[in-house]
């Protein structure tokens, strides 16, 4: 398996993986709006603002993961990691953790400082991720689940409160993917 930069040629199959993925773990309507996240975020982000991996094996994509920035009114370097999907059959082989990792040395050479996700703290947990507060780092938007706010440091500080506001990229412009 190889991980690398996606590719413009790889748009529709990376389309086609989180919206079969997400069909299969979370329902047809799920994994429509999934495809179309990941489809907006490839075609409506400037290119300083967006990093995308893809795992891929005998030539096929298998896996792919997208960072987006994120942005405070404090000056900080910060991305967000979401969504993240491997193919229904290559799951729990360690694909997804790969992509994880790979991702955020890409990042640290960038010289990002933080990465944030909204997910399950039970899966993130394992790769680095912990619970940060909205005290702490505001989301874009309401949480509908505010435990999945979650957040790592690149740089090895402690996270210190960031003042304010933040703001997502366009294609997370819609509070149902909050
Ligand atoms: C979540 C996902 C990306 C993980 O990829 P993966 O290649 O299956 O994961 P890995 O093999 O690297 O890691 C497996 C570990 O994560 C855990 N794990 C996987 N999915 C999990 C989930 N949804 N919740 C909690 N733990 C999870 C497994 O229990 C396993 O733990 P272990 O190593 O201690 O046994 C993949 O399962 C997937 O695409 N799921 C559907 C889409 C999704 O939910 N995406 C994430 C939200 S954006």
């Amino acid at each position: 398996m190889k991980v690398s930069a996606y590719k413009n040629s790889d748009k529709s199959e990376i389309q086609q993986l989180f919206t079969k993925t997400f069909s299969d773990s979370e329902g047809h309507s799920e994994g429509a709006l999934i495809g179309q996240l990941v489809l907006d975020l490839m075609n409506e982000t400037g290119p300083y603002d967006i990093f995308g991996f893809v795992a891929t094996e005998n030539e096929k994509i298998i896996g792919s993961i997208f960072f987006t920035r994120l942005s405070f009114d404090a000056p900080v370097e910060a991305f967000l990691l979401s969504p993240v999907a491997v193919q229904t059959n290559h799951q729990g082989r360690g694909v997804g953790q790969r992509l994880i990792h790979f991702g955020i040395d890409r990042l640290k050479e960038k010289g990002v400082k933080l990465v944030f996700t909204y997910g399950d703290p039970n899966f993130y947990s394992k790769v680095g991720f912990r619970l940060i507060s909205e005290d702490t780092a505001k989301a874009p938007f309401e949480l509908s689940q505010p435990e999945g706010w979650l957040c790592q440091s690149l740089d090895g500080c402690e996270i210190e409160p960031l003042s304010g506001i933040s703001r997502c990229v366009k294609a997370f412009n819609k509070p149902e993917y909050w």
